[in-house]
């Protein structure tokens, strides 16, 4: 009784305090690092450990059949949908494309208040996988925001009034941010993206009440040799320089971007943060082909307070296939061949499944979690890989397992204490890989290396039928001591959501058929199932709040396979963001979706001065990562069924006046002449006409 008073007492102070000072007031470290058994959800993967799993098991297999809709809110965009709601206090937490936060009631969804950085649509361009935003932070108080155009916001958690903004990135660069902030020690982590283009990347920690720069770590050497004044100045000296030799990456920055997992261990009191892949992307071009380049590609620790090096380990030494360590990454305790661990775990880009040893960097184990070509094992003596010798792309076209888009992205996995397995939203799909001839960097633009066109020659019937067979998403319980999958739910197309585990003993996931599924997390048996409209790509989350269990999630398509892969997914048109948020019983409906009529246009008159062959190179080298190979894409505008293109006039207006920048489709005039913009109308008229694609000489045939 006592005690059943005190815990009363203890919850009625809690709630006076968070009241006297305004929501979110008392979410501090002490906090986030219990998150793992409470009820909220406080951080981007829940609580420091990021394992995105919910002791909550009010929703469990007897009863999520009767899992029903409690509210839902929809959105001013329809571009994608990848952020994690946090739930704090009682309030939900979201941001949608364009970095927009809203926060709701988490109990009736009526919304409390909203911010709109307001950014610049021209940003667009810069985004290389869509104008998304994974979510925010919380701390005392505050809700942090980083927007697309590099700023980093501290928003009142109460109003959404700006408290503080600091600009983290050199606007005139290709500089993004998508990721989550996350909070440690009173310091806002946040890094950016933008190695497709060619910039040099970093993480940074602000002051979380003053927004003041408190360090920073660049994961590529100054190319000048000179010190930075910054937490990484050392390790350069000591590592880093002497892995980039001759090359462009002086030039183009080398890439190297923390776009996305940064972690925290409090007991070890240890940062660790994903790097990206190497720009340019191949790297011959980037180093004359020598040296591992640190710290591309890497898992890298630091000291919380200092942003001092402690440990790395590089997935891929010398990467150059776009394979970044960026993926989320979980820490949890395992005991592995009778030996407890503390184990940090990743499944990066390149398809190997990785436990770290988080103490000190060593490699436990590596085992590949989807079928690859470009490396038969890890040598569990170096860590290194061993690579296929082919995969060193040059002149020879190389079809090879992953592709850039990785055997896994940004998806959050989650890992079940209960079960011990890991669920990983895996992708499968070649890339064929091409070395650029006479690599130039254009300062802006993308910056690879790799012949783009090689991935959208012509294909006989049967070479597209191999293709198609080969692109495959699935949903894998992966058991991280035994290195094998336990089950496998597959998909039938390979961009799908993030994930969740739940002490109900269910997993769920959306996927871009328009679903969101419930499994049970020991046998992969579907549960339950329910028609979201559009694509899924955001992980599902979950909180208790007035003795109900609540399961939500973002809805709406987008991100990196939408746009440079549509061919391989659901022919829908990009259709406004939801967030969606469930309960048992729940009997709320959100309406249909209205779908926007297709335009009906006739080509059989229209002409061009153009040369669709030319057009073909061009529009492959600089369209195709928005509106996919050969212009096969509905998602963005479907280009060889847009009435656009029917007059030069029209066509010009958006490619060279740039009509349509406020949306991110900016003028390529800096860029393209204006007979390759008419070549390319050239041969997108062509292509809707139903022509063949052009053969050429030059280009190796797959
Ligand atoms: C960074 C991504 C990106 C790249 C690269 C890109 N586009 Fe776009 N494009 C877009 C977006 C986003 C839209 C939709 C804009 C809107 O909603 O108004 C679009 C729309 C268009 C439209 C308007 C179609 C219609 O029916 O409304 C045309 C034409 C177009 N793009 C041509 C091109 C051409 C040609 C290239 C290459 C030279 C190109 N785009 C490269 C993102 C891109």
């Amino acid at each position: 009784m006592r005690i059943i008073r005190l815990g009363l007492a203890l919850a009625m102070a809690i709630t006076l305090a968070a009241c006297q000072k305004g929501p979110a007031a008392t979410v501090d470290g002490t906090r986030i690092a219990t998150a793992d058994s409470s009820n909220e959800w406080l951080s981007y993967g829940k609580g420091y450990s990021e394992q995105r799993f919910s002791p909550l098991d009010k929703v469990n297999a007897t009863n999520v059949s009767q899992l029903g809709l409690a509210w839902y809110a929809q959105f001013d965009t329809d571009r994608g949908q990848e952020a994690t709601p946090l739930m704090v206090d009682g309030v939900l937490y979201t941001t949608t494309a364009w970095s927009k936060v809203y926060a709701f009631d988490a109990a009736t969804g009526k919304l409390k208040w909203s911010y709109d950085p307001k950014v610049d649509g021209n940003k667009g361009f810069d985004a290389c996988c869509d104008v998304v935003n994974r979510g925010v932070a919380i701390w005392k108080g505050k809700v942090y925001v980083g927007t697309l155009d590099g700023r980093l916001v501290a928003l009142d958690a109460g109003t959404g009034a700006v408290a503080w903004s600091v600009q983290t990135t050199d606007p005139k660069k290709p500089f993004t941010i998508t990721g989550a902030p996350r909070v440690v020690k009173d310091k806002v982590l946040i890094g950016n993206s933008g190695a497709e283009y060619g910039v040099r990347g970093y993480i940074s920690a602000y002051d979380a009440a003053t927004g003041k720069l408190v360090w920073r770590f660049y994961t590529i050497p100054n190319p000048t040799g000179a010190a930075d004044g910054a937490a990484s100045d050392k390790v350069m000296k000591e590592k880093g320089q002497a892995t980039w030799p001759e090359g462009a990456w002086k030039l183009v920055g080398g890439g190297g971007t923390v776009w996305d997992a940064i972690v925290y261990d409090p007991s070890l009191d240890m940062i660790y943060f994903g790097v990206d892949n190497g720009t340019p992307w191949n790297q011959k071009e980037r180093s004359g082909g020598k040296g591992d380049n640190l710290f591309v590609s890497s898992i890298v620790a630091v000291k919380a307070d200092t942003g001092e090096y402690v440990w790395h380990y590089q997935v891929n030494p010398g990467e150059s296939w776009d394979y970044s360590a960026v993926q989320p990454m979980i820490l949890a305790d395992l005991t592995i061949a009778g030996v407890p661990h503390k184990v940090l775990m990743q499944a990066p880009k390149n398809g190997f499944f990785y436990v770290v040893d988080r103490t000190n960097g060593k490699l436990l184990s590596a085992k590949n979690f989807v079928p690859v070509t470009w490396a038969s094992g890890i040598d569990m003596t170096t860590g290194r890989p061993i690579e296929n010798p082919a995969a060193r792309y040059g002149k020879d076209v190389d079809l090879q397992m992953p592709a850039p888009l990785g055997a896994h992205n940004w998806h959050p996995m989650a890992f079940s204490p209960k079960t011990g397995l890991v669920y990983i939203p895996a992708q499968q799909m070649p890339f064929a890989f091409q070395g650029e001839d006479g690599f130039k960097y254009k300062p802006g633009a993308w910056n690879l290396g790799v012949n783009l066109l090689a991935n959208a020659t012509p294909l006989s019937p049967a070479q597209t039928a191999a293709m198609a067979a080969m692109i495959k998403g699935s949903l894998i319980a992966w058991d991280p001591v035994a290195q094998k999958a336990v089950w496998t739910v597959q998909r039938p197309y390979f961009w799908n959501a993030g994930v969740l585990a739940t002490g109900g003993n269910l997993v769920f996931q959306g996927a871009a058929e328009g679903q969101v599924y419930a499994y049970d997390a020991t046998n992969g048996k579907q549960v339950w199932s329910y028609p979201t409209g559009n694509g899924v790509i955001a992980p599902p989350m979950t909180y208790e709040l007035g003795g109900e269990q609540y399961v939500a999630l973002m809805v709406g398509s987008g991100g990196g396979g939408q746009v440079s892969a549509p061919a391989y997914l659901p022919k829908r048109p990009r259709l406004p963001g939801r967030l969606l948020v469930f309960k048992i019983g729940g009997t709320a409906k959100a309406p249909d979706f209205v779908l926007p009529a297709q335009p009906d246009i006739d080509l059989s008159k229209v002409t061009t001065n153009g040369d669709p062959k030319h057009g073909y190179v061009v529009f492959n080298n600089n369209c195709q990562v928005c509106h996919g190979a050969n212009a096969t894409g509905s998602w963005l505008p479907d280009l060889k069924r847009s009435p656009l293109i029917t007059t030069a006039q029209d066509f010009n207006s958006v490619v060279i006046q740039g009509v349509k920048a406020h949306n991110g489709m900016i003028s390529f005039s800096r860029f393209l002449k204006a007979q390759d913009v008419e070549d390319v109308r050239a041969f997108l008229v062509g292509q809707g006409k139903g022509d063949p694609l052009p053969v050429l000489t030059t280009v190796a045939q797959k």
